[in-house]
């Protein structure tokens, strides 16, 4: 009986690692920042770019910090975004894992960048499963889903 019960929790809790790690690789291969252009809130004409008329940035564009940056500081998407140059590409430091908040800045196993803030979306009411999926109140958020307690 003991031997019974100690294989039936033996399956169970493997079932549930496997569960978990499929989750979160499901939650680490969905990109928030996956849009491949950035919609600038006030587009202008960058003279360094022929004075080409500047609406929208293309992800990962090439930029230099000392010259030619397209993307300093730069809102775009309605303020869900704000470009910077890091290294020499442009990222959305509100939605990239590799530059959370600032350039450079790396997000855990298992977070995804919400907002500019590293966030576990497994266990996260308002970002769960992905940035921005609430749930309804009075359900948790586990391993990714909204759910009872
Ligand atoms: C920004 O907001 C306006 C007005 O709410 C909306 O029409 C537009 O589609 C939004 N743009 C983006 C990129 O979300
Ligand atoms: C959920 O994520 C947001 C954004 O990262 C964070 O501010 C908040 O503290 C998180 N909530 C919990 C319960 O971890």
């Amino acid at each position: 009986m003991a031997t019974t019960l100690l294989k039936l929790t033996t399956i169970f809790s493997l079932f549930i690692s496997i569960f978990i790690a499929f989750h979160t690789q499901r939650a680490l291969s969905y990109d928030a920042d996956d849009d491949e252009h950035y919609i600038l809130d006030a587009p202008f004409s960058s003279t360094r770019l022929r004075s080409r008329f500047l609406a929208s940035i293309k992800k990962g564009t090439h930029c230099d910090p000392n010259n030619n940056n397209v993307c300093n500081g730069v809102s775009a998407n309605n303020g869900t975004s704000l470009l910077n140059c890091c290294k020499t590409h442009c990222r959305n430091v509100l939605g990239d894992r590799n530059n959370c908040g600032l350039c450079g800045s790396k997000c855990g196993l298992g977070e995804l960048c919400c907002g500019g803030t590293c966030t576990n979306v497994a266990y996260n009411t308002t970002n769960c499963g992905k940035c921005g999926k609430g749930c309804l109140s009075g359900l948790r958020c586990q391993y990714g889903f909204c759910g009872y307690a």
